[in-house]
């Protein structure tokens, strides 16, 4: 268990490298093991969603190794196990994209459902329907989905509710289904587009993707690939409302902006300039190219305006936005709605109350009247993004903030103290056997450097099978009860 303590106070200025897509880096890591042969993902980031995603994998048989930081090897030679492994599955949602994976491949998959979260009820029904669209027979048994086809069959399937999710899964087991497949109403977010441009370079037939029609024409089997995973919207989103809510300047590498449209325009009503920079060489989505995006807000500009926001699937407001930017409106002068469609993930507002935030949750609409000053206070990370929204408030409070509950924000967040370090921010980790509860951060100097890559493990201590050299490849016991 490890704590962040926060000294708030501090505008963040300076540099900020934005990791590869999480969201995106999952759904590709079972899409590459569709294919038998080695395939190389690069700008995989290195957070503990990935590291859960590689043990699952491994169990059913897939080869899965770090060669160097950030690029992922995949091999799917040989996948063999039907069914994937009880407690990770039922801890981290996007898991469950084995599924699709399995029944491509093997006719057959046994994986448990994943279970309810802090975002509330989070059913697999759209994704189960796809499968029976399909062909497939499926049956829930003691815990686990059962499903079987010997070959799946293209079919016309009408993704309820866009979800994210269900295109994912259904896309890649049409991807070897017989026939041709047309998901309507399928979701648009980056990560589609992302996974469809993977299994196109591995041999796929699939248009439309980034469109709410995809069409994809089974074929019979794929080839290994090559692909470089788009920078993090979420996490460059969460970085530009930290430069907002420090009122500082940081200019982040590594930005697709087109994938922020929404985002930005919201924060640009709100007084904060967000603008692409000279010298960034191309945009982020480009195989090695780097968008740099500058983030500030106008010196003489004492609070950010307050604003109305309604979350929506792609290329509306992404609802993985929405807690960073209740904190950064906690601060806004003046009151600002925020209606949440998409989950119930209001829950942390209570911790942010804690620290001084005024604000009323009325079902799914959050109203906000900004105050002059938020104050540190112990607070409690509930999900992976609550907890962003607590380190935003943190680093904006008056003294120290003690966030518990970090493993949830390590989840999605890839060298989260490091990164804030670097540009001034007065951070520290503390795990319990430092003794925590009784540290605080000296404001002057910098806290003990970590480095920016992950701690390499002992060459006692490597996975004989895997070779991976990296501290969490080994499993999945990091994974933490409510995944996203
Ligand atoms: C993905 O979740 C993301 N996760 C979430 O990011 C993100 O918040 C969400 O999409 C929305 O953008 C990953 O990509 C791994 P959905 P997903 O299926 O696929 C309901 C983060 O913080 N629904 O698009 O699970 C569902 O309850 C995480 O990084 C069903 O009812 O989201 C929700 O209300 C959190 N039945 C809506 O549809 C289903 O079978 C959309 O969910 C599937 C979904």
């Amino acid at each position: 268990m490890s704590k962040l303590v926060i000294r708030g106070g501090v505008p963040l200025r300076g540099e900020v490298p934005i990791s590869g897509a999480k969201n995106s880096a999952l759904a590709l890591m079972v899409a590459a093991a569709l294919a038998k042969g080695e395939t190389v993902l690069r700008n995989v980031p290195h957070d503990r969603d990935v590291s859960t995603m590689a043990g699952i994998l491994r169990d059913l048989g897939v080869r899965v190794y770090f060669s160097e930081p950030h690029v992922l090897h995949v091999d799917g030679t040989d996948l063999k196990s039907d069914t994937a492994p009880y407690e990770p599955v039922r801890q981290m949602r996007a898991s469950f994209y084995v599924a699709g994976l399995l029944l491509a491949r093997l006719g057959r998959a046994k994986v448990p459902l994943p279970g309810g979260c802090q975002l509330g009820s989070r059913p697999v029904d759209f994704h189960l329907r796809g499968f029976e669209a399909l062909g497939a027979k499926v049956n829930i048994e003691y815990g686990y989905m059962q499903a079987e086809a010997p070959r799946l069959a293209g079919a016309t399937y009408f993704v309820n509710r866009a979800s994210v999710g269900a295109t994912v899964n259904v896309l890649m087991a049409a991807t070897l289904a017989e026939g041709t497949t047309v998901l309507e109403n399928a979701a648009k977010e980056p990560e589609i587009v992302d996974l469809a441009v993977l299994l196109n370079s591995m041999g796929a037939r699939i248009r439309g993707a980034g469109t709410d029609v995809i069409r994809i024409d089974g074929v019979k089997e794929l080839h290994p690939g090559e692909h470089w995973v788009i920078p993090d919207r979420i996490e460059a989103g969460t970085y530009m409302m930290a430069a907002g809510i420090t009122g500082g300047d940081l200019t982040l590498r590594n930005v697709e902006l087109n994938h922020l449209r929404t985002p930005v325009v919201k924060l640009a009503e709100m007084g904060l300039h967000v603008e692409p920079q000279e010298g960034g060489g191309g945009t982020g989505s480009e195989a090695g190219a780097t968008g740099l995006v500058r983030v500030w807000t106008d010196p003489g500009a004492k609070r950010l305006r307050a604003i109305d926001v309604e979350t929506a699937p792609y290329p509306g407001f992404p609802t993985d936005l929405q807690p960073p930017l209740v904190a950064l409106l906690s601060l806004a002068n003046g009151t600002s709605v925020v209606r949440e469609t998409i989950f119930d993930r209001f829950r942390f507002v209570d911790e942010l109350r804690r620290m001084g935030a005024d604000i009323r949750v009325e079902r799914d609409t959050a109203i906000i009247r900004g105050v002059a000053k938020l104050t540190g206070a112990p607070v409690e990370a509930m999900d992976l993004r609550a907890g962003a929204a607590l380190v935003l408030a943190a680093l904006a409070a008056e003294g120290q903030t003690e966030i518990s509950g970090v493993e949830l924000i390590d989840r999605g967040y890839e060298d989260l103290e490091t990164k804030l370090r670097h540009v001034g921010a007065q951070v520290l980790r503390i795990t319990e056997k430092n003794g925590y509860g009784n540290r605080t951060i000296d404001p002057s100097p910098a806290v003990d450097p970590v480095p920016l890559l992950p701690a390499r493990k002992s060459t006692a201590n490597k996975g004989a099978d895997h070779g991976d050299g990296y501290e969490n490849e080994g499993g999945y016991q990091h994974a933490e009860p409510g995944g996203q």
